[in-house]
């Protein structure tokens, strides 16, 4: 089970609590779940991490990091005392969690190791990230396997019928399920146990992209019943940028390797290989646990989820009663990011229409959210952090409002 039961310090949050972000004053930044932002206690706690490895540089990163066999192995390497803290926060154990520098390179790795043949069929949600399902396609054509993408309705009105549809997907040649946590554009919150269970049950792996679920909803990665989980701590979790997390079942670890080979290839180790992929900087890793200390001491992770849940779910039906949409989306299937669509008088739903309008909410309206084109409509994707309150929705009703 996932270490999440602390109690909440009675933060204030919204405004107030811009004194904790560098965000620059004056907007309304609704897209924490593209860009997270950092806050100061973590930008602080990475900074003396950096200045920890230069007093000696060698000493940290060869002696005390991780072990690469080029002396006596750290007695308590720093790397594995933050992924045990992370794994412990998402319901796993240390010895099966790596860092990768993104979702997608934790996506990638596991996509690489899989030796796929000729005729063999990746599924995945047509709700997918574009960058992943396009690492998927690549890989899937450099070895002969096929992409099959599963139709998923949106708006969501039922989570049964994603589970249903992913069971439909399933044929005998189904090698693998690249199955979102939380979506991105549609920013739906999946029944994905449901989903799981139905591969499993037909034998097929699951490899889940969670980029957006740490942190931001309860994440029992070991309960989930799946075979591989990448994720970032960089959006919902505060770590710094290039913090991502790579979780593998006991029996998927062999094999395993990351996108740079190095030193641990030889010790036929996958901990060693993910630790040290080449010299880079681990501050972003090693300062992941100020990001958990933050939501936890600061915040209170059960008050922050329900104060951006919150946000989201009403700001979704406050937007909707006003621009004429019935919104039927079961609350279970929203977390703390929501999609809503655009006013129809605004024009046409393609790309060129979804550019213009989110850089007009930017540069003439002082608005960060990202506007994208779906099922023949504009849709917002509001993300909610504990710096966003009621007034930044007002502030994005009254700007679409005034647009033409
Ligand atoms: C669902 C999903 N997967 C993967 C990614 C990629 O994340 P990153 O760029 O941190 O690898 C994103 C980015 O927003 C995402 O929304």
């Amino acid at each position: 089970m996932p270490d999440t039961q602390i109690t909440t310090p009675s933060p204030s949050f919204g405004r107030a609590m811009l004194a904790e972000f560098p965000l620059e004053p004056g907007g309304a930044y609704l897209n924490h779940g593209t860009v997270g932002v950092t806050p100061l206690a973590v930008m602080r706690a990475r900074a003396d991490l950096l200045d920890e490895i230069e007093r000696h540089p060698s000493r940290f990163m060869i002696r005390e990091l991780m072990s690469l066999g080029m002396s006596a192995p750290p007695k308590a390497p720093r790397l594995r005392a933050a992924a045990d803290r992370v794994a412990a926060f998402l319901g796993a154990s240390g010895n099966g969690l790596v860092f990768v520098d993104n979702a997608s390179s934790g996506v990638n790795a596991v996509l690489r190791s899989i030796d796929f043949e000729p005729g063999d069929e990746i599924l995945i949600p047509d709700q997918a990230y574009g960058g992943v399902a396009r690492a998927a396609a690549f890989i899937a054509r450099q070895r002969g396997a096929t992409i099959k993408f599963v139709e998923l309705s949106f708006p969501a009105t039922d989570a049964s019928a994603f589970v249903d549809a992913i069971e439909r997907g399933i044929t005998p040649r189904t090698r693998l399920a690249l199955l979102d946590h939380v979506s991105s554009e549609t920013a739906l919150v999946m029944p994905l146990a449901g989903m799981a269970a139905a591969c499993r049950a037909r034998g097929v792996p699951v490899l889940v992209d969670g980029a957006h679920a740490p942190g931001a909803i309860d994440v029992d990665i070991e309960g989930l019943g799946v075979d591989w989980y990448a994720a970032n701590l960089h959006k919902w979790c505060f770590a710094p940028r290039s913090c991502g997390v790579l979780w593998a079942a006991p029996e998927r670890r062999a094999g395993l390797h990351p996108g740079v080979i190095s030193w641990g290839i030889s010790n036929d180790d996958w901990l060693q290989e993910f630790d040290w992929t080449g010299t880079r900087d681990p501050s972003p890793w090693l300062a992941a646990p100020a990001g958990l200390d933050f939501m936890h001491d600061v915040l209170g992770v059960a008050a922050m989820r329900e104060h951006n849940h919150r946000l989201a779910w009403e700001g979704a039906q406050r937007l909707g009663e006003r621009w004429g949409w019935r919104w039927a989306t079961p609350e279970a299937m929203v977390g703390c990011m929501v999609s809503v669509p655009l006013p129809e008088r605004l024009g046409p739903a393609d790309v060129a229409t979804a550019q213009r309008l989110r850089d007009a909410l930017l540069f003439e309206h002082g608005i960060e959210v990202p506007v994208v084109v779906r099922n023949g409509a504009l849709w917002a994707r509001l993300s909610m952090q504990v710096y966003n309150d009621e007034s930044d929705i007002e502030r994005l009703e009254k700007a679409v409002e005034s647009l033409s």
